[in-house]
């Protein structure tokens, strides 16, 4: 019987990261570093691809109330993290803190979660870099098919899942492609390489805001809350099924809030670079909650200046932010914008397969998936097994599905690993009370509970098609751990280290 709270010695985790320093990984990350690499890994396919889905589809103007939302998700969410990641200041993410603390199934729970967050995620941007690279190209003369750079399936609340007639979205299957090379040769993002990146796709947004602001229309943000068609006449069921629930008024602006949550998705980054910050219980919280802070401002304002340079109709675009512009007249500020976007969203494709070959890698190492995950390439010397099956799954997914369903899926599962994440600091708040926190959850237990709470009020919002791929997921993850991960798993066969 598989012995499911088997855990890892907290000390010697501890001790093995501060090893491994003495041979040679730098401490070399300050406060603002950290909140950069947060923003590297937020602002992507959210703020510059589903704000348009968002607006046009579920909240109208009202989506600056979804982020509002969202944010508070993800603060609730971010303090807990950042809990977490300063009592246990090691590389692995919070599948290591849960292995050394609450057990082996629930990590693995959440390491296969979080598979949802990083490669499915990747694949979500990719998409949304197609959109972009498309629109960039077109003005040039250069268009390709639109059956090649579209999915062949997609989900909508009225026909359901059904076929498009597109045949393959080439473009995003590249820059997985791409992306995937350069990680198996082992060019290291360097923080340097990030504020660069970061510096560009934060000037692509503050042009557009600046730009945009004396182009604001304000009679296009009437009505606010735009009315939802829907009605309680045959009863709450009935609603709560029909096509309308999520379409607009209250429910469209959570329903909103659980698909823009997309966007604030990647600051838990930084928690996986405590082995290379100077002083990590000071500065992951700065770097966690600095980012999100950073980003929620910046949304904000995108969202009321978009809705209110564009009726929100007329969002349901691939490249809302790049129509924005043009509807200003700046048409010389569109392609500017747009090189913006695609760089800025290559960089989340870059951390996004950067960090999941990492978590097979830590899972690999401690006997839940096959040796073959953690091998190290002889020359390049990156873990190239799992990056080429990370990145040719997720080549695979951004062949065939559009954005909609992938980030569904995404903001759905992430949500349930922030949900985790907020429950493991109630757990450990009571199993392993006197522990040293340099940063502590202010007002715990009530902003965890406030974080499991709004988590699992968003996750309520999202589509059922997105809980039925959800769902096959985890069962497909509890799955492989009882029929691999217990029985190879290294802890359980070594008990003395129990
Ligand atoms: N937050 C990231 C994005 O919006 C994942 O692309």
């Amino acid at each position: 019987m598989a012995n499911l709270t088997a855990r890892k010695n907290l000390a010697e985790l501890i001790k093995t990261a501060n090893a491994s320093h003495e041979g040679g990984l730098k401490r070399s990350l300050g406060a603002v570093n950290l909140i950069l690499l947060g923003i590297g890994a937020i602002i992507g396919a959210g703020i510059f691809v589903l704000t348009g889905e968002v607006a046009s589809q579920y909240a109208g103007p009202a989506i600056t109330i979804s982020f509002v939302i969202a944010a508070f998700a993800c603060a609730c969410a971010g303090l807990c993290y950042a809990e977490l990641a300063s009592m246990i200041p090691v590389a692995g993410s919070v599948y290591t803190y849960s292995y050394a603390t609450v057990g082996e199934f629930f990590a693995w729970i959440i390491g296969w979660d979080l598979i949802i967050e990083y490669l499915f995620a990747a694949s979500t941007v990719s998409v949304g870099w197609s959109g972009y690279i498309v629109s960039f190209l077109k003005p040039l003369g250069i268009v390709i098919p639109p059956a090649l750079t579209s999915a062949p399936f997609a989900y909508d609340d009225v026909l359901r899942f059904h076929t498009t007639g597109a045949i393959v979205n080439l473009p995003a299957m590249a820059i997985v492609a791409i992306v995937t090379t350069i990680l198996v040769i082992g060019v290291q993002e360097s923080a340097r390489f990030n504020n660069i990146i970061v510096a560009i796709k934060t000037t692509a947004i503050l042009m557009f805001l600046i730009a945009g602001v004396s182009y604001v229309n304000t009679a296009n943000w009437v009505p606010f809350i735009p009315e939802n068609k829907g009605t309680l006449d045959n009863g709450l069921w009935s609603f709560l099924t029909s096509s309308d629930f999520g379409h607009f008024g209250y429910t469209g602006i959570f329903r909103g809030a659980a698909v823009i949550f997309f966007a604030y998705i990647g600051f838990d980054a930084v928690s996986t670079a405590a082995q290379e910050a100077k002083n990590p219980q000071r500065d992951l919280p700065i770097g966690i909650l600095g980012s999100l802070i950073i980003c929620t401002i910046l949304y904000i304002a995108v969202g009321l200046v978009l809705t209110g340079i564009v009726p929100f109709p007329q969002l349901a675009v691939p490249d809302p932010i790049a129509v924005g512009i043009d509807a200003t007249g700046l048409t010389w500020l569109s392609p500017i914008i747009k090189l913006g976007a695609i760089a800025g969203l290559s960089s989340v494709v870059l951390v996004m397969l950067l960090g999941q070959p990492r978590i097979f890698f830590s899972m690999a190492n401690d006997g839940l998936l096959p040796p073959a995950f953690s091998k190290v390439h002889p020359k390049f010397k990156t873990p190239y097994i799992s990056t080429i099956i990370t990145g040719g799954v997720a080549m695979l997914l951004a062949a065939v599905f559009p954005i909609g369903i992938l980030s569904k899926l995404v903001s759905l599962g992430t949500l349930l690993a922030f949900a985790m994440v907020c429950l493991a600091v109630i757990i450990l708040r009571r199993t392993h009370s006197t522990m040293d926190r340099p940063f502590k959850t202010p007002f715990s237990p009530y902003i965890p509970v406030a974080g499991i709470i709004a988590c699992l009020g968003c996750m309520a919002f999202v589509n059922s098609f997105a809980w039925v791929l959800l769902i096959g997921w985890m069962v497909i993850g509890i799955a492989v751990y009882f029929f691999y991960g217990a029985k190879h798993s290294k802890i359980q066969n070594e008990p003395s280290k129990n």
